[in-house]
This record gives C-alpha cells, structure tokens and sequence, in this order.
C-alpha cells in the first residue's frame, strides 16, 4: 500500500489533485489531507469516503508515515514542512516556487525532461503554471530546430493566484476593493504578477526565463517575458513568439506539434478556430493556435498557447510526476 500526504488540500491546486487523483483511480493508496488550523476538521469527499483535514505540524510526517507528499500551500509552508518530510522518508513533490531554482531538485515537465524523475529525489520541484505549457509547446521545436531566441507575453487568468484570486475578480466585478491583486482586476490587465524585482521584471518574469532554461537544460537560450494578470477566470493563454535555430516550413511545424505528446493543435484560421481560455479549462491537453511565420526575423514562428493552470499547470503534472515514480517503483519491486 502506498501512503500519500497531500498537503494544501482544502485550497484551489489541492482539491483538483483529490479529482485528478479520482479520474485516474489511484484507488489502492491510503490518503492523509493537511491544510492551515483554519480548516482542521473540514471533511472532504474523496473516493466517495468522507476524510478529515488535519492542520499541518511539524510532528505530521513523524514515524515515515508516508510515501510521498504533494505540497501546494505556498512557497513558506513548502520551505519549512517539505525538509522535514524529507528527513522522514517521503519522497515531496513540491508545487510551490520553493526549490525549483535549487540545482539539486529536479524540475520536471514529465512531456519534457521526464529523464530528471527518479524515486533518488528527496524533492521534485512542479514548475510555474505558464512556464509548464510554454515548455510543452517548444520541446517538439527545441529538439527538431533548435531554439536561439523566446519573446513571452502572456495573459493570465485570476485561478493563477489561487483562491483569493478568484474572490478579488468577484469583489471587484461588485465594485468592492482589491485584496489579492494590486489594482481592480474587473475590467483590467495588470502587468504584474508577483512583485517586481531589482531589474524592473517581475518574479514571475524571472521564473519563466529562468525555469525555461532550467528545463530545457539550455543556458543560452535568450528568453524575454511580460506576464500579465487579465479578468480571465480560469486557464492561462500565451503569445509565444520564437526564433528558431533553422529553418523550417510551416506545414511540418504545424503536424509536428499536433502529433507530440500532451498538445491538442487547434488552428483552423479559416473557421476563426484558435484555442480559448474556456475551452481549455478542465482539460489537461496544451492546447496551441495561431502557428504562423513571423516574417520580422529569420526564422521566427508565432504562437498562441493555452492550458488550465490548476490542472495541466498544477495538479496534473505533479499526479503525473507521482504516476511515474510509481512506475519506476514497480520496475525495481
Ligand atoms: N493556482 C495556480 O494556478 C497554481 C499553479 C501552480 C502552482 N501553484 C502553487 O500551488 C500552491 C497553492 O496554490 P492554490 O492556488 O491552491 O492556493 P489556495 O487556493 O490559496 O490554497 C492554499 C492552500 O494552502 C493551505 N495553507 C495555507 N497556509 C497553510 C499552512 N500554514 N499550513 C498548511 N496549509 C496551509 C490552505 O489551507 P487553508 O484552506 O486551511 O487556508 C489551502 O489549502 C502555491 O504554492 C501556488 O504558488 C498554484
């Protein structure tokens, strides 16, 4: 029996890892949910039995209880509980921005490096949700053409900050004041998602450069991004603009992305067919649209990329980090 924890389970990512841990029958594992003292006691419906939220303590993961532990309550609960699950024989599969720049934790996107995921790994870092769709896209690009040069400009939908997220859009759509966002997101772009840093980007800028790199395992990429936060509910889209290394025709680009792993080609400009935020929500495909040349640059593509942050951005890829260390398990039983 495999025991797992999960830790953030009464928030936006950790109850969406309870239904895609229930469509993928991950029936025979025992199951423990955490969350803040706030919900201790709150009973959850999983598998069609009633669990209890325990608060998260630092005696929890006492006595090698678990297995592994999915962790989605923010970057500071991650930074002090992940360890100590660590130290006690878990294995954490980590959903905040914790570790994911540390150069011993393996930061996986399974389409993509899933060489880096290994039952070895005390933590395996689940990057940021606009850097994972991004990357699902460009793998089949980076491995076929080479990649010189990546413009990101994303549009990101209110879900990306979790439950106080969605209340600020509702609030403000009422006319209340913003709580979560720095400005009313009801009617607005905010181009700022985290705060901003030394160099005028934002952190969430950084993370996608720097995670991009990370996972394609490319240091000389020349990535740009602008991340902004729009009155989207659900499911992040993305204008990704690229210069590739070699040149290319347009037809092969499109019927190589629609034939890799995990992406949905919707591009039918003739029928106004492109992806949108409200289809790609509930779904755990990348789905991609708009595959043009940009005729500016040699070599350069345009792209539009949309996917559901919670799912194929959060809690899907961690369930299928999880599913392949089980796997891997089973290879050495
Ligand atoms: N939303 C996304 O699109 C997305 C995508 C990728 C990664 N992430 C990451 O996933 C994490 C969770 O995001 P979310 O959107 O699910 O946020 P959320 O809806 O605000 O949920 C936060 C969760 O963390 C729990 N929590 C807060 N403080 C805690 C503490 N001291 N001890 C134990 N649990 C605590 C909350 O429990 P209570 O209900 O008891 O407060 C809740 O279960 C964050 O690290 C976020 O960066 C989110």
């Amino acid at each position: 029996m495999i025991n797992i924890a999960i830790v953030g389970a009464t928030g936006l990512v950790g109850r969406t890892f309870l239904k895609v841990l229930e469509e993928k029958n991950f029936e025979n594992c025992t199951y423990t949910l955490f969350a803040s003292k706030k919900s201790a006691g709150v009973n959850i419906k999983f598998f069609n039995q009633d669990y209890t939220v325990n608060e998260l303590k630092d005696n929890s993961f006492d006595n090698n209880k678990f297995d592994y532990v999915l962790f989605s309550a923010g970057g500071d609960v991650s930074k002090h509980f992940a360890p100590i699950a660590a130290r006690n024989g878990c294995i954490v599969i980590d959903n905040s921005s914790a570790f994911r720049m540390n150069k011993d934790v393996p930061l996986v996107v399974p389409e993509v490096n899933p060489e880096k995921i290994s039952n070895d790994s005390l933590i395996i870092a689940n990057p940021n949700c606009s850097t994972i769709q991004a990357v699902v896209a460009l793998k089949p690009l980076f491995d076929n053409y080479g990649i010189k040069r990546i413009i990101y400009s994303t549009y990101q939908a209110v879900s990306g900050a979790g439950q106080k997220g969605i209340e600020d859009f509702y609030n403000t759509q009422k006319g209340l004041n913003a709580n979560k966002f720095p400005y009313k997101i009801y009617n607005n772009c905010i181009p700022q998602i985290d705060v901003f840093l030394e160099n005028d980007y934002t952190k969430e800028e950084i993370k996608m450069i720097e995670e991009t790199k990370k996972i394609l395992n490319d240091d000389t990429l020349n990535i740009t991004a602008t991340c902004v936060r729009v009155p989207v509910l659900n499911s992040h889209s993305e204008s990704i603009n690229v210069e590739l290394k070699t040149e290319f025709n347009i037809d092969d680009v499109k019927k190589l992305l629609a034939k890799s792993e995990s992406i949905a080609l919707l591009d039918d400009t003739k029928r106004q067919i492109y992806p949108l935020a409200t289809f790609a929500t509930d779904k755990d495909d990348v789905f991609i649209g708009r595959v043009r040349r940009d005729f500016s640059v040699k070599n350069g593509l345009n792209l539009w990329v949309v996917a559901d942050n919670i799912r194929k951005g959060a809690a899907s890829n961690a369930v299928q980090i999880l599913e392949k260390l089980l796997e891997k398990n089973k290879g050495t039983e």
